[in-house]
């Protein structure tokens, strides 16, 4: 008997305010232009001061259960990817558990920057494959505009706030579900991107800071190795691909990426231009727009892949 997680719905939420170009440039030295020659990005969407990375995520994992069918009662598993949680605790996904109205399951978040709902998913299918749930919600969701330097015009033009979720349902010898998952971790660059405070260290939030180019250099070479590795694990090849779904991070990347795996540029899913990159919630986010948009249908070979702070980084290979 093969068990697999197979993906019964998925959906999404992102704030009410949108943010252009424009009004960026009227608060910070940047402009339309640059942001978009090098990123991609013309929009982002903000959250409002009743706006949350825990309502965000339960409003997206609303849709999901109602793009599934499935009743938030039947779900025995939450995992919520972020590095934005509402408190420092409790869990934000046991926020969404109350917000969704189930009394009693498996709840906890996962932190992994940019690609935590890689390692959300990797740990829900994990538990499916293992019989430890049957139905799970893997939510990424994210409030970056809380942690920006709004006056770092290298940082506070690139992020964006949102969430997406996906409902995961064990079934028994099908062809369809998650085929394979690879995970890594890098501690040892952690000046390149990270947060300058927390609960232990500063008793305060913190800002974020990244050194761009850098990142950007080892984001290239080690997606690239991911997206090998995960195929050879999926035993396919390339050109079975239908979709890639990668992590929203800027355009020029997704076009580096696709070039060095040799992938023709209209297999990605590209939404960075209209949600920026909204680190956790980028992949399921976008894998939400081109399933309800028609692109990616039943049976589809499709491949997530998502890089951020740690360094992490990760793929999933699945059949949808
Ligand atoms: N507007 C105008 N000028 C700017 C801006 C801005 N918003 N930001 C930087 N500049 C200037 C710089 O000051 C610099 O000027 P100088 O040459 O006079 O010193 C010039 O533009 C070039 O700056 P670079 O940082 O070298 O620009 P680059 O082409 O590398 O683009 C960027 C920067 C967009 C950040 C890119 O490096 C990138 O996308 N990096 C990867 C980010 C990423 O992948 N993150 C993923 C993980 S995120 C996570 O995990 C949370």
């Amino acid at each position: 008997m093969t068990l697999r997680a197979v993906i019964a719905g998925v959906g999404s939420a992102l704030p009410e305010r949108r943010v252009d170009n424009a009004e960026l440039a009227a608060q910070v030295d940047t402009s339309d232009e640059w942001i978009v020659e090098r990123t991609g990005i013309r929009t982002r969407y903000i959250a409002g001061p009743g706006e949350t990375t825990g309502t965000l995520a339960a409003d997206a994992a609303r849709r999901a259960l109602d793009h599934a069918g499935i009743d938030a009662g039947d779900i025995d598993l939450i995992v919520l990817a972020t590095a934005t949680p509402d408190q420092t605790f409790p869990a934000t996904a046991t926020k969404v558990q109350t917000m969704l109205g189930i009394v009693d399951c498996i709840s906890f978040d996962v932190a992994a920057v940019c690609s935590g709902f890689l390692y959300a998913l990797s740990v829900a299918d994990s538990m499916i494959r293992g019989g430890g749930a049957k139905t799970a919600l893997v939510i990424g969701a994210e409030t970056f505009s809380r942690i920006l330097d709004w006056e770092d015009r290298t940082t506070c033009v690139l992020f964006g706030d949102g969430a997406g979720a996906v409902v995961l349902q064990a079934a028994e010898n099908g062809q369809s579900g998650i085929l394979a998952t690879r995970l890594h971790a890098d501690g040892r660059h952690q000046d390149l991107l990270y947060v300058d405070g927390g609960p232990s260290t500063t008793g305060t939030v913190g800002k974020l800071r990244m050194k761009g180019r850098e990142v950007f250099r080892h984001a290239v070479v080690n997606l690239a190795a991911v997206l090998n590795e995960v195929l050879d694990a999926a035993g396919v090849t390339a050109d079975e691909v239908d979709w890639i779904v990668p992590h929203q991070a800027n355009a020029r990347i997704l076009d580096a990426t696709a070039k060095k795996l040799g992938l023709s540029p209209g297999k990605i899913v590209v939404t960075v231009d209209r949600h920026a990159n909204t680190s956790a919630a980028s992949v399921p986010l976008a894998l939400d727009v081109a399933i309800k948009d028609g692109r990616i249908k039943r049976g589809d070979l499709v491949v997530l892949e998502a890089m951020g702070g740690g360094f992490t980084w990760g793929a999933a290979a699945l059949r949808y």
